[in-house]
């Protein structure tokens, strides 16, 4: 088990290019499951989370090559095989499995899915939508039982607006018999890649990236190749950076329109945002201005970036509101945050961020990916030496962070825990 360590109060300067879409990539993978000759996806990012989703298709038979950044799946010879336990449960998108093989085999038997715990994340509408297709769903000691005699197209109204159980039943429904209609349907840039795999795959799907999705179902999907996205938030969490402690940082590889929303509250806060056809540029950032957000499904700002803009706002000379209406419990950063001297509180569902605070270096825990996120760049803001751990959980979702820091000119290291360090995790 490692940590991370950060000398802060240096400026950053210079160039980071994002990677391929962590939440495209969770579920491009598992659709390939569909196809019945290899497809390949390009451009993935080199996180654990791709790991674990390789594993799990060579565990139900598929014959899978991750070379660099580009995977190639054959899944002509896979099968059902029950995953109720093991590699399931490290990831919160291995739900996807479940579409993906309902949509293939009719049955699927898969546990329950894991992943960073930001109060009640409940898969209701996933499976009501399996159900409306007419799969018999139960739950069984932590394994979700899915099976159907035949898929029927399906009228489907989503009562929560989710991006996991729109991609599921888009999924399920490719290969059903007739029309499926999801209406309700989230609308993040990540559905529209999954589409477009799909449809590249042969599939029919209309209005992708609107809140009603068409899916007429065909009898077979095949193999094709797929570039993947980048990552937003990814994206949007080296913006934030560069706002925090940059001197002209630029950002490659990003599609600017994916992150209006930020974008307009930086430039709210007085930061100096360019956008190009696929680059970012943010200049020196001073004297910010408080500002507050309040994050909703896309296009509005996204939960993701929450937590790493709390850090940000730790910079601004006043009073900064953050409310989180999509996870009610995302706000395990802001004790260690305050354990570096911030000045925060949380009431209900928002956090009241007073600044500006000069942050101190601090021994912190990041208890899931994007708390992480902001305990890196409060880190790179603070003043002396920042110990992270629970990099396991930024390593999910940040593709080579270490490598892109130091490029910036960060000093970031990683360092093994000591026997005290993995002892005292064990008892948290
Ligand atoms: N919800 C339900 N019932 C459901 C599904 C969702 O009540 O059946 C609720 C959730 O509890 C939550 C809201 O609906 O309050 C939105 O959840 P959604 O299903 O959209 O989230 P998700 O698909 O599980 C994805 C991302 C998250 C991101 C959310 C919201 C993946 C693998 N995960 O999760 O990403 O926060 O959408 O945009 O795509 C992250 O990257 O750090 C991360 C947590």
């Amino acid at each position: 088990m490692e940590k991370l360590k950060i000398a802060g109060g240096y400026p950053l300067k210079g160039t980071v290019r994002i990677s391929g879409a962590k939440n495209s990539a969770v579920a491009l993978i598992p659709a390939t499951i569909l196809a019945d000759s290899p497809v390949t996806i390009e451009g993935l990012p080199d996180i654990s989370d791709v790991e674990i989703l390789k594993d799990l298709l060579e565990e139900i038979g598929g014959t899978v090559r991750l070379s660099e950044n580009d995977m190639t799946v054959d899944p002509s010879a896979m099968i059902s095989m029950p995953l109720p336990n093991g590699k399931v449960k490290k990831l919160r998108a291995s739900y996807y499995l479940m579409g993906a093989m309902l949509g293939r085999f009719k049955k699927a038997v898969i546990g329950l899915p894991g992943g960073c715990h930001l109060g009640p994340r409940p898969i209701d509408q996933h499976i009501k939508g399996f159900e409306a297709l007419g799969a018999s769903i139960t739950n069984e000691q932590g394994a979700i039982y899915l099976r159907a005699d035949e898929l029927r197209g399906a009228r489907i109204y989503l009562d929560v607006v989710s991006v996991g159980a729109t991609i599921n039943i888009m999924l399920a429904a490719v290969r059903a018999k007739g029309r499926t209609i999801i209406e309700n349907a989230a609308k993040e840039p990540e559905i529209i890649d999954v589409a477009t795999l799909l449809t590249n795959m042969g599939a029919k799907i209309k209005g992708a990236g609107t809140d009603v999705i068409r899916i007429d179902g065909v009898e077979s999907l095949h193999g094709c190749q797929h570039t993947i996205i980048p990552d937003r938030i990814e994206a949007g969490t080296y913006m934030i950076l560069g706002a925090a402690v940059g001197q002209g940082v630029l950002i490659d590889n990003v599609i600017p329109h994916h992150l209006e929303s930020l974008i307009a509250k930086m430039r709210e806060m007085g930061v100096q945002v360019e956008t190009g056809d696929d680059q970012v540029f943010i200049g020196g950032a001073q004297n910010l201005k408080p500002v507050d957000i309040k994050t909703l499904v896309y296009p509005g700002f996204p939960t993701d970036l929450q937590q790493p803009f709390t850090a940000l706002l730790n910079k601004a000379s006043g009073s900064s509101m953050v409310t989180d209406t999509i996870y009610s419990a995302r706000f395990k950063h802001i004790d260690e945050l305050r354990r570096m001297n911030a000045n925060i509180k949380v009431e209900g569902r928002s956090a009241i961020i007073n600044g500006p605070v000069q942050l101190q270096g601090a021994k912190v825990k990041a208890s899931d990916l994007r708390a992480g996120a902001a305990l890196v760049i409060a880190g790179l803001m603070a003043e002396g030496i920042t110990e992270v751990t629970g990099v396991e959980h930024i390593d999910r979702g940040y593709s080579n962070i270490v490598e892109k820091l130091n490029g910036l000119g960060a000093t970031i290291w990683r360092e093994a825990l000591t026997k005290e360090e993995v002892e005292q995790m064990k008892n948290t």
